[in-house]
């Protein structure tokens, strides 16, 4: 059996995660999880009729995570992507590890997005995996997600025994086939904030363009790199092993518009505003501009203006390489997952 250590388990995108590994037909995993409380190790074991040993602890407790990283073959960390001293205690037992191990880290495209400003637009500028690897390398530690990234790309280069991914997705949308939390952060918080404010909104404009992806097809992009490093097979990693959660379309003339594998966050709101007058949940459907203060306000959350008010235009050459086909990830999709969010969001 091949040891997984997991993180974030309980959340969205690693409850997708702990799914394909359950059910891979190719591999059997003994999966050990990291959770906060008696009470999500109690659900974990239960909703996985046993088939996951959880390992209570936090980001913050070092220690915990050195020894479960000591244990096994493959470590996936789906929690927090921010959390820096997480990051460093990886990459410090990592670089003591003498038998081959495999770390898949997590990130998100927020890393490539630019600044908040009243007057831009939609930008032309996108980001390949491959050809923009040296650009996304040396991004300045501002940036969203920079500073966990720097340490994680390091890791297999000062040790060759370890073998690293970073799976970087766009914006998620859909519900996971996981565990706990079910569904994403982005577009329900716009639904959440939306029915609050009593109107739907945008950063500015909201004339900024981002990739998205199922979370099915996600969960499948992680499975793609793991099942290839288990095979052996020769596929990027270190430096470059940086696998944008987005796909790629072939033979691409960019234009500063969406393609059919984005959309523009103010027609996201405006989808939002049509929806929730539907049934009744605010007076309008005009869509009103904010500005990120006054979103701060609304949300308590410093970093909401930047989900909605930049561009991070993404293409996932590095899965299509491999051999990554998303399959459910289409436009129709995209747009009938917000009412599913809805509704998820008024059950809950
Ligand atoms: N969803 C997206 O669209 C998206 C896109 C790109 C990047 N990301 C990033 O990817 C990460 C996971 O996203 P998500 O949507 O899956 O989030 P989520 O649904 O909130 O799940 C987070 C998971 O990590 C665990 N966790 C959080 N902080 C922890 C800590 N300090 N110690 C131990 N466990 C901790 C949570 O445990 P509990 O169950 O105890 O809360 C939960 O299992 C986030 O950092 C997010 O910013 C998300």
């Amino acid at each position: 059996m091949t040891k997984v250590f997991l993180t974030g388990a309980t959340g969205y995108i690693g409850g997708e995660v702990l799914y394909q590994l359950l059910n891979s037909k190719d591999h059997q995993f003994e999966v050990s999880a990291l959770v906060r409380s008696q009470a999500k190790a109690d659900l974990l074991v239960k909703k996985t009729d046993g088939k996951v040993t959880p390992i209570l602890g936090s980001l913050d407790d070092l220690e915990v995570i050195k020894s479960a990283v000591f244990d096994a073959d493959i470590v996936i960390n789906t929690a927090n992507v921010d959390h820096v001293p997480s990051a460093q205690i990886l990459s410090e037992s990592l670089l003591l590890k003498k038998t081959p191990t495999i770390l898949i880290h997590t990130s998100g495209t927020s890393v490539v997005g630019d600044d908040l400003s009243a007057v831009k637009g939609p930008t032309d500028e996108v980001y390949s995996d491959i050809s923009s690897i040296a650009k996304i390398n040396s991004l300045p530690d501002e940036q969203p997600h920079r500073p966990v990234d720097k340490i994680i790309l390091d890791i297999q280069d000062q040790n060759p025994n370890v073998k690293v991914a970073v799976v970087c997705p766009s914006t998620i949308f859909g519900l996971s086939n996981g565990y706990d939390k079910i569904n994403s952060v982005q577009i329900p918080d716009l639904i959440r904030y939306s029915i609050k404010n009593k109107q739907a909104f945008s950063v500015y404009s909201g004339a900024y363009i981002w990739s998205h992806i199922d979370i099915k097809d996600l969960g499948d992009l992680y499975y793609l790199i793991l099942d290839s490093f288990l095979q052996k097979k020769n596929i990027p990693s270190g430096k470059e092993g940086y696998y944008f959660g987005s796909y790629t379309l072939e033979n691409e003339t960019v234009k500063a518009e969406p393609s059919e594998i984005e959309h523009t966050w103010r027609q996201v709101s405006q989808k939002i505003a049509d929806v929730l007058l539907s049934r009744g949940l605010i007076p309008t459907s005009e869509v009103v501009d904010l500005t990120p203060e006054e979103i701060v306000k609304l949300s308590g959350d410093n970093f909401a203006p930047y989900y909605w008010g930049s561009n991070s235009r993404t293409r996932g050459d590095n899965g299509k390489k491999i051999g990554f086909a998303p399959k459910y990830t289409t436009l129709q999709r995209f747009w009938d997952s917000i009412e599913i969010d809805l509704d998820h969001i008024l059950k809950a």
